[in-house]
């Protein structure tokens, strides 16, 4: 594990401007920087970065965070992967917590196994585009291919020269122990000797999603039939073959903006779909799809489109991974190609025109495809039939949304041409029996939802949660500062009249806000605004600094995304212009006393109201006379409390 001190110092030195700033043009506006969104293709900027803030918020997809979530959202790192990336770019030596001798050695042997990996990569490159042998064999082999040179670099193919040991004694030249070429496969190690595994082969890296080189596949160029025709990296520290996706390093970025990934068979179809210009695609590399592929693609989107070659060789092995792409929660349409084709044949023979037209068309969702080609075997066979409905309420059983479950049930019933009632005793029964073996977790609901709901038309706005969001926005922006308010004593005379004693108190804006808020015993209806009041209460009371990109970056990932909404929604106003509402930014300064008494006092307000409210409507309702008599008292009392706010509202406006 990274250190605490490494993850400090990796914060301390990260600006987010500079992070943003590697993946997205920016450009000045004000105190911020904007730019067009990542996350969507737009003409006009509203992605906006706050050096001062250190936070970036995307208008367009309503994502925002800190330098690191920019890294986890845009390169889809995870957390240590985003922190090491940092640490990299700034320089920052990574301290691990402590580690037993093991664990040590054995990070130093898997980071070992990725440099060796590396300069394989590098190597088999250069031997591709510059050694004659290279040029003459694999070169003219990818260009046969129909690779351009661009290509070629994007996915940095190579070529492993046909001697023996050719790279291998490079590689001990250049300083690589024999021990890690060995683990990686890149060498044969048989007792004195030593062979290079890929020798004369094109040489395709397998990245993982982050970049790094885990592995290889290399394709053998002449027809020998002893030879098999692709030959793998075997199993090591780094590379599994059942957790790596060829192409998702390329591809990841497309398939979020996109929100749907192809999954294809082998390298080349990735190749020539890149080259066709459909970047969202990725292979399980000839191996049948397993639940951690699947939940590589999950990270970056719900829908996944399979596309299988014409002679349907292995379709049916493949439905196995349908169920487990549903299972997994995710969306899932077949795609088949013409007899004779796979894609990259197709892409290869068609523009990107009529490439996107046939997957637009013939991408099917998964009951209708498996429909059509069991019902194809079926046909006039009432057993077979009865089989293929059984398999298709299988598939359905997987999903866990109910909505869709149901509509499926229904488009399975007119497929097949039989009652949506069979089909739900069906499913009754298929899900009983597999309840015992595997329990589904449903997602705990998300107390935040509420928050990145886009606001409510105006003759709907929710005031209790607008004055909630003012009040913690104020707390955010404001809490620590010191401000003089006006502190009123009541006083009333034998007549009843009221007069109001006044004092100027300095007072921290939290300090009020809290405290008013406890007066009236007020707790925040929202539950996400809720958790986020005490946290920043908490921080506040356990030092006398408060920083905004501090404070977000030891919330929870939720918790941190919402109050980045709240603090850049402010900045909106300024993002576009809105003249009206940026001097009411520019202002709120100067009169932040006022702004925070009328926010609070707003609130009370409205909360007496609506206890007024409930009142009367437990009168009415009321039969007992005496009864009503008490709830009319009290009524009085609260009227009272809400012209004595009404009254303080006014001095402040
Ligand atoms: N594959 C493999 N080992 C083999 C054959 C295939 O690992 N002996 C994997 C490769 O990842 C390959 C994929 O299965 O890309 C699909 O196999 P195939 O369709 O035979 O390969 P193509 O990608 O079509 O290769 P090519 O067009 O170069 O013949
Ligand atoms: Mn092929």
């Amino acid at each position: 594990m990274i250190s605490r001190k490494t993850i400090d110092e990796v914060f301390e030195a990260a600006r987010v401007e500079e992070v943003v700033g590697e993946f997205v043009q920016l450009k000045k506006s004000g105190s911020n920087f904007k730019g067009l969104s990542p996350f969507s293709d737009e003409r006009t900027p509203s992605f906006m970065v706050s050096p001062v803030k250190q936070i970036w918020k995307d208008f367009s997809s309503g994502k925002g965070g800190n330098a690191i979530s920019f890294l986890m959202e845009h390169e889809h790192f995870t957390y240590p992967e985003a922190i090491k990336y940092l640490a990299k770019k700034y320089n920052i030596e990574i301290e691990e917590t402590v580690q037993t001798d093991e664990q040590k050695e054995q990070a130093n042997e898997k980071e070992s196994l990725f440099l060796v990996s590396e300069y394989a990569k590098n190597q088999f490159h250069i031997n591709l585009l510059k050694l004659e042998e290279g040029k003459a064999i694999g070169l003219s082999y990818f260009k046969e291919r129909g690779f351009t040179q661009e290509t070629i670099e994007k996915f940095e193919l190579g070529y492993s020269i046909n001697q023996w040991d050719a790279f291998t004694s490079k590689a001990i030249k250049d300083g690589y122990k024999v021990d890690f070429l060995g683990k990686t496969g890149l060498t044969v190690v048989k007792d004195e000797k030593q062979f290079d595994r890929f020798k004369g082969r094109v040489m395709f890296p397998i990245l993982s999603m982050s970049g790094r080189t885990l592995g290889f596949g290399g394709r053998i160029l002449n027809n020998e039939k002893k030879a098999a025709k692709y030959l793998n990296s075997p199993e090591s520290d780094i590379y599994h073959k059942s957790k790596v996706l060829y192409g998702i390093f390329q591809a990841k970025q497309s398939i979020a903006k996109e929100d749907n990934c192809y999954l294809v068979e082998g390298y080349t179809d990735v190749i020539q779909f890149s080259q066709t210009g459909i970047n969202n695609v990725v292979s399980s590399s000839g191996t049948a799809l397993t639940p951690d592929q699947i939940r590589l693609i999950n990270r970056l989107t719900k829908n996944i489109t399979v596309l299988f070659d014409g002679d349907a060789a292995g379709l049916r092995a493949s439905l196995r991974g349908i169920d487990l792409i549903l299972e997994q929660g995710m969306n899932v349409k077949i795609c088949t190609f013409p007899e004779g084709e796979d894609p990259d044949s197709f892409a290869k023979n068609n523009s990107l025109e009529e490439l996107t037209l046939f997957l637009e068309e013939n991408s099917k969702d998964f009951i209708s495809f498996k429909a059509s080609i069991l019902a194809a075997e079926a046909k006039n066979d009432p057993i077979k039939k009865a089989e293929t409905i059984h398999n298709m309420v299988t598939s359905i059983s997987k999903i866990s949304d109910l909505i869709k479950q149901e509509i499926y049930i229904q488009e399975c019933s007119k497929i097949m041409d039989i009652s949506e009632e069979v089909l739900f005793n069906t499913l009754a029964q298929i899900l009983k029996r597999e309840s015992k073996e595997s329990i589904k977790k449903s997602k705990p609901n998300n107390a935040f939802e509420v928050i990145s709901k886009k606001k409510q038309p105006l003759e709907k706005v929710d005031v209790q949660y607008e004055l909630e969001r003012k009040i913690i926005e104020l707390l955010l922006l404001y809490g620590i500062e010191e401000e003089k308010f006006e502190e009123l004593t009541v006083e009333t005379d034998e007549k009843g009249n009221i007069t109001y004693k006044s004092e100027i108190v300095k007072t921290k804006i939290f300090e009020k806000i809290y405290l008013e808020l406890q007066e009236d015993e007020i707790e925040f209806a929202n539950e996400g605004f809720k958790k986020i009041y005490f946290n920043i209460i908490e921080s506040f009371n356990q030092s006398q600094e408060f920083k905004i990109d501090k404070f977000i970056n030891q919330l929870s990932p939720d918790i941190a995304e919402a109050v980045t909404h709240i603090i850049m929604d402010e900045d909106k106003y300024v993002l576009h212009n809105w003249i009206g509402k940026e001097i009411y930014v520019k202002d709120k300064k100067d009169t932040l006393t006022q702004l925070v008494n009328e926010t609070i006092l707003n609130l009370r307000r409205f909360l007496v109201t609506q206890k007024i409210n409930e009142l009367a409507q437990t009168i009415n309702k009321s039969e007992d006379v005496e009864a009503k008599m008490e709830v009319l008292s009290e009524t009085l009392d609260y009227t009272k409390l809400k012209k004595l706010l009404s009254d303080k509202l006014n001095r402040v406006l």
